[in-house]
């Protein structure tokens, strides 16, 4: 899939970078995209439609309805793009897209949107800088859509800083990259499950049992999986990760038990099964309703076996291709294989602690990957390359 034939919409908002729009209207279009523009009312005030609609040879909206009397559907727009970018994206455009408020044409259509969606912000430094535009592009950010930051240099006020629009040239760049990634759709129309990150189980009211896990494998895979066009639902223990897509289907939780439920939610429907969660095997058995107090010179919690979530879905498995991981500090092979048969997996995974770079915390891992008849072994790379040698693997076990 290439950028050539695609349908971009492009959302222009009411800052001084609009001017600079034309040239990204050129630049797609050059490149063989088919470009719809509209804009919201205070956008007028900086660029004409004229101008615009000249470039892009398509009429442009700004308003729901026309001077005869009809109305410019904003669902039929959204539906049309297969991508929507909102450049410039005001301090104003944006908290309306993060809140749903929906009083114009631009967010409406946004609303109504189910492609992936861009935002190239653009607002004065101290406008950019402020906590509400932080946390709203954080909360973009979290719905899956992709934040193209804002340059530095210097702004239209006269100050110098960071808050121009990023150049034309690098958001067509960046849009065309998207099309080119997203060109593997093997996986369109399955249903990936995977479970991510740490579980945490309960103590008292302020304290749990954890572990290191970061959740960077779970969320590279999903991440993966969705450019390939399947639909994802991940499941992630507590974890600073962000989706970056919008195929992923976030569910969070904190204890092994919440993600046992979660997975099982869904078991049915899925296609594709992949644990990477770190789940906690013990929980205590009692949860204290409030702080444990320092009274005693020893202290003991007793444990209970958590929920293996894995080998149950191993148990009730059907039509599922189920992949596990095997995190080992000895007798690695031996305990891989022996996880393998024990959870009734199509697939398992091995880290070893002992190769540096592997597991946990790291950017980077190094695995072999076991089937009941296969073996491979990879060498150590980022865990986004190991997200796409694990899901190629996927691919040539389970499409064949
Ligand atoms: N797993 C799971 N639920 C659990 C424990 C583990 O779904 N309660 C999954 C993990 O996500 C991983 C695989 O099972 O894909 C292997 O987990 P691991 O903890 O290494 O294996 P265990 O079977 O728990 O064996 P042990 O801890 O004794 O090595």
């Amino acid at each position: 899939m290439t950028i050539a034939g695609k349908k971009i919409l492009i959302a222009v908002s009411g800052g001084i970078a609009a001017y600079k729009i034309h040239f990204l209207i050129r630049y797609l279009i050059k490149k063989g995209a088919d470009v719809q523009v509209i804009m919201t009312p205070d956008a007028e005030h900086f660029v004409t439609k004229l101008s615009l609609s000249t470039l892009s040879k398509k009429p442009v909206y700004s308003d729901f309805y026309t001077e005869n009397g009809t109305w410019n559907s904003h669902v039929e727009l959204a539906l049309w793009a297969d991508l929507m970018i909102v450049a410039p994206c005001t301090a104003n455009t944006l908290a309306k897209m993060v809140n749903g408020i929906c009083d114009n044409l631009v967010i409406a259509t946004y609303m109504s949107a189910k492609c992936p969606v861009f935002i190239a912000p653009a607002m004065d430094l101290d406008m950019y800088q402020h906590p509400s535009t932080k946390k709203n592009l954080d909360l973009a950010e979290s719905f899956g859509h992709t934040i193209i930051p804002a340059e530095s240099g210097e702004l239209a006020s006269g100050l110098i800083g960071q808050g121009r629009m990023a150049e034309p040239e690098t958001i067509s760049t960046q849009i065309e990259a998207f099309f080119n990634e997203n060109s593997n759709q093997s996986l369109d129309g399955k249903t990936v499950l995977i479970t991510a990150g740490p579980t945490y189980e309960a103590i008292d009211p302020v304290r749990f049992i954890g572990n290191h896990s970061s959740g960077k494998m779970g969320f590279s895979l999903a991440d993966e999986a969705a450019k390939r066009g399947a639909k994802v639902i991940l499941i992630s223990g507590p974890s600073a990760e962000k989706v970056s897509h919008q195929n992923i289907e976030i569910h969070k939780v904190v204890s092994a038990k919440e993600m046992f439920d979660k997975v099982f939610e869904f078991y049915e429907t899925i296609d594709i099964g992949i644990a990477s969660a770190a789940v906690a095997d013990y929980t205590p058995k009692m949860v204290a309703s409030e702080k444990i107090k320092k009274n005693d010179e020893s202290f003991s919690i007793e444990l209970i076996k958590n929920p293996d979530i894995l080998k149950t879905m191993g148990e009730q498995k059907k039509h599922q291709f189920l992949v596990g991981f095997a995190l080992e500090t000895q007798n690695e092979e031996e305990n891989a294989l022996g996880k393998l048969h024990k959870k009734n997996l199509d697939m398992i995974v091995l880290n070893s602690l002992r190769d540096e770079g592997a597991g946990f915390k790291n950017d980077t891992n190094k695995i072999k990957i076991f089937t009941q008849t296969d073996k491979k072994e990879f060498d150590l790379k980022s865990k986004e390359s190991v997200a796409k040698d694990i899901l190629d693997f996927v691919e040539n076990q389970y499409l064949k």
